[in-house]
């Protein structure tokens, strides 16, 4: 991970809501200040766990920086560089307009114009545009050496990196220019929508457009004409900017055989757009505990009695615990439901285990691997974020001697298993 926090780079977080998108923006951020890089977390999270987990009073559209006393009072090094932001991406379309179109007369037009106002304030993608109009504008202008994006909640955060293209592809049309122009009569615009693409034009500005009658997307297209050029050439540097090495994308997600699956499509999709996944962070799996055992060197490890090496040796003592169970005769009905629940919870932890272990073998050559675990208290302040930071420095490593403990107490469970049922 690493390796994905240089100078220069905006590193853009994606995944489903409720993995921990933001807490791992956070959490990187953080690492990235450690580095010396003077970095900005930046969220479009409406939430305000990101302030909480920084412990800042507030989070405004401005950045505002970590004070010393709160990176003291972590234990960390009081000159990190560290600020968050909120995109507020309210005013960010009037701002756009303003900048490119001169004309006062023609910018209130715009402003009170119906479709305008559909394509700014009800079109799904928009706040997304917005914000990555600010991200473009912060970027070139702010001066922060790394920029860590937290994405919106929910399943947009794909949407939000194909919005620019498809604001350019509707505004740059030149059928949407050659429909809407206003000197043709209704009649005349009839006759070309007959045309395939200009039905799709039209169905695509629809979408944009929720109710908007003709007549007042003609008027939008009228007076936005002398500033089009400039608008669409504006998008599509944001577009580079998106597909440019600068940009890295990383994929959060639990180990939920679920948040997998999404996380492959995600993986096949981005594919298909032409984007590059950096890093995939494996968030909430397994406890700090395991993660801190595994951490040990393998000697240390080895030193543990017990015939299972010490990350996993929990696991392997649910395997004995129907077998001393039957020796000392408390083998009754109650028990016995707690023995299998115990179980339950060994068997689930190894598919785990398993399925994540698969997952990092099937990733593309050059897609890094991170993996946090479970905080059992949570992630509200900066000690902990910083406790996170560092698992996720340390990448994927936890996953060999993991597996090898996994391997153990899967033989273990086989042999008491033979066992029990010798003796039954
Ligand atoms: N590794 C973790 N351990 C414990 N709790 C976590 C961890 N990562 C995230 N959380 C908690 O899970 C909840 C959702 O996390 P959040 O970062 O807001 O997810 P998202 O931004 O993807 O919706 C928050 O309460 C957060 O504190
Ligand atoms: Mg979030």
């Amino acid at each position: 991970m690493k390796d994905l926090l240089t100078k220069g780079s905006i590193t853009i977080l994606l995944g489903t809501g409720g993995v921990g998108k933001t807490t791992i923006a956070a959490a990187l951020a953080l690492a990235g200040a450690s580095a010396k890089l003077n970095t900005a977390v930046i969220t479009v999270d409406p939430s305000e766990r990101l302030r909480d987990a920084l412990g800042l009073a507030h989070l405004g559209g401005d950045p505002t920086r970590i004070g010393t006393r709160q990176l003291a009072a972590a234990g960390l090094d009081r000159n990190l560089q560290l600020s968050a932001m909120m995109l507020d991406v309210s005013g960010e379309w009037d701002a756009i307009i303003k900048r490119f179109v001169t004309d006062p007369a023609r910018r209130e037009k715009i402003f009170d114009n119906p479709f305008y106002k559909s394509l700014t304030v009800e079109f799904a993608g928009s706040e997304a545009f917005a914000a990555l109009q600010r991200l473009y504008d912060l970027h070139q202008t702010a001066g922060f050496e790394l920029e860590v994006v937290d994405t919106p909640p929910a399943s947009h955060s794909f949407e939000f990196l194909q919005t620019p293209a498809r604001m350019i592809r509707l505004l740059d049309s030149r059928t949407a220019r050659w429909l809407f122009t206003p000197s043709l009569s209704a009649g005349r615009i009839a006759m070309k929508v007959a045309s395939e693409t200009a039905r799709f034009v039209v169905r695509e500005i629809e979408r944009f457009a929720g109710g908007s009658v003709l007549s007042t997307i003609t008027d939008f297209f009228a007076a936005m004409a002398e500033s089009m050029d400039a608008i669409i050439d504006r998008m599509h540097k944001t577009e580079a900017l998106l597909h440019s090495p600068a940009v890295k994308f990383v994929m959060v997600t639990t180990a939920e055989p679920d948040r997998i699956r999404q996380a492959r499509e995600l993986l096949s999709q981005m594919d298909s757009e032409g984007l590059k996944l950096s890093a995939i962070v494996i968030n909430r799996f397994l406890d700090e505990r395991t993660f801190q055992e595994c951490a040990r060197p393998a000697r240390e490890r080895s030193a543990a009695a017990d015939s299972v090496e010490r990350p996993l040796s929990h696991l392997a003592e649910i395997s004995e615990l129907r077998a001393s169970l039957a020796k000392d005769g408390a083998d009754g009905n109650g028990s016995a439901r707690l023995v299998n629940h115990f179980e339950e919870y060994r068997d689930r932890t190894l598919d785990e285990i398993k399925r994540v272990a698969s997952f990092a073998r099937e990733l593309p050559p050059g897609v890094k691997l991170a993996i946090a675990p479970e905080i059992e208290a949570g992630v509200r302040d900066l000690a902990t974020l910083s406790r996170v930071s560092g698992y996720l420095l340390s990448g994927s490593t936890i996953l060999k001697p993991l597996e090898a403990s996994a391997r153990g107490v899967e033989s273990l469970r086989e042999n008491n298993r033979l066992r029990g049922g010798r003796q039954g």
